[in-house]
């Protein structure tokens, strides 16, 4: 089993403001893994939950479990969905309580067909052995606890055998004993081979999933994976090294050089960064020139404001991280933006060996330059925008 996000967003319009409750959400998660999600109150956790079981349709992006495409299902697949390949753990408690516990767990086996009543009576009494609480099986749930409500819960949404189980902070406002209880009751799940997400406050309980997403305003992303942001001033003498890393010493951008362009045009300044440190650039000044000049080099004050073409000045990824896709990600984030700030064309210089890489992405080859920076033969290359 594979489910599948990709570019999931749900905007909510309320009284005086909309809010992007999740914005472009991508990820992927198969039978046998154990994500965790973790982010603050209101990153959008729950929404991202409710849209992956179908329970709110998305305002763009899209869902799969195999081959079900969830955004165009309709309701009455989507309850087949839930019933038979979801188990879901709600954030907020939700068993019925007019019924006992045993019979809050085998209810969802009951509205599964084709399952003999007494068969599902007895592999809810296991599943409440499983969890720890046969002792009480015959009371209701308004007389045990919340970490007790939570296991029942638990056992209830592993009745029909889910190959997704969905966890809501399950271990919200529990003791560290009764979390651990939780945690190593999912994990055991998840080993036997069930798909297995959760989301949390709670850093500590992390430590039980195969992968962690970082949930912030409704943005996911993994953690240990690469964030593109502008460059800070504080961060020349390292974006130096790496432009000395990448390219020859005479091509290479001075630390004055680097300082200079990051005063000038910050926002042009894009890093890769990941675990803390930076492992490639983009840069570029906006100019009114349709070519790359060597003035550009010596002087920043080429950049303008409100300049028709985005150029680009070095792409650069350290050594170790190449041909992991870092260079083209960076590359599209400046075009994104170019094409955002309605520049007509996006213009660089590269080498005969990587005009390829750059046709690849669309450039088309405008033959050799004027430039002799640093004295290589360089060529002039333009994505029309
Ligand atoms: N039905 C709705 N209508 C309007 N806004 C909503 C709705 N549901 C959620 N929101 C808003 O979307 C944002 C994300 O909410 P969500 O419940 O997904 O956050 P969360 O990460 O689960 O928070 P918590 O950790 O507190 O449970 C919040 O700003 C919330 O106010
Ligand atoms: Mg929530």
């Amino acid at each position: 089993m594979i489910l599948e996000i990709h570019e999931l967003s749900k905007e909510f319009a309320n009284k005086d403001k909309q809010v992007n409750a999740v914005d472009k959400a991508s990820f992927r998660v198969k039978s046998g893994e154990f994500a965790g999600i973790i982010g603050h109150s209101g990153s959008g956790k729950s929404t991202l939950f409710h849209l992956i079981t179908g329970l709110l349709r998305p305002t763009s992006g899209s869902i799969s479990i195999d081959e079900l495409n969830v955004n165009t299902a309709g309701e009455p697949e989507l309850a087949l969905m839930r019933n038979q390949k979801i188990g879901y753990i709600f954030q907020e408690q939700c068993l019925l309580k007019n019924y006992t516990v045993l019979e809050n767990v085998f209810m969802p086996g009951i509205l599964c067909t084709g399952k003999s009543k007494e068969g599902i009576r007895e592999k809810a009494e296991k599943l409440l052995e499983l969890v720890g609480l046969s002792e009480l099986k015959n009371s209701y749930p308004n007389e045990i606890s919340g970490g007790e409500a939570r296991r029942v819960a638990i056992a209830r949404a592993l009745i029909n055998d889910p190959e997704i189980v969905i966890a809501d902070e399950p271990t919200g406002s529990l003791d560290p004993d009764n979390s651990d209880i939780i945690m190593k009751l999912l994990r055991k799940v998840t080993d036997q081979g069930v798909a297995v997400i959760i989301s949390t406050h709670d850093l500590s309980v992390l430590k039980y999933a195969d992968k962690v997403f970082i949930m912030k305003n409704g943005n996911l992303s993994e953690k240990g994976s690469v964030v593109i942001r502008t460059a800070s001033f504080e961060e020349a003498q390292e974006l130096a090294e790496i432009e000395l890393a990448c390219f020859l010493p005479e091509e290479a951008a001075t630390l004055e050089q680097i300082k200079s362009r990051l005063r000038a045009f910050p926002y042009h300044f894009q890093v890769a960064y990941l675990n803390h440190k930076i492992i490639g650039f983009v840069d570029g000044p906006v100019t009114d020139d349709d070519k790359i000049s060597d003035r550009m080099y010596a002087d920043v004050n080429v950049h303008k404001e409100e300049g028709s073409y985005q150029t680009v000045f070095g792409l650069n990824v350290l050594p170790e991280f190449r041909q992991k896709g870092f260079a083209h990600r960076l590359m599209h984030h400046l075009i994104k933006q170019a094409k955002r700030e309605k520049r007509k064309a996006v213009i660089l210089t590269c080498k005969e060996n990587l005009i390829g890489f750059y046709e690849a992405m669309g450039f088309q080859n405008k033959g050799i330059s004027n430039s002799l920076h640093g004295g290589a033969v360089w060529y002039d290359m333009e994505l029309k925008l």
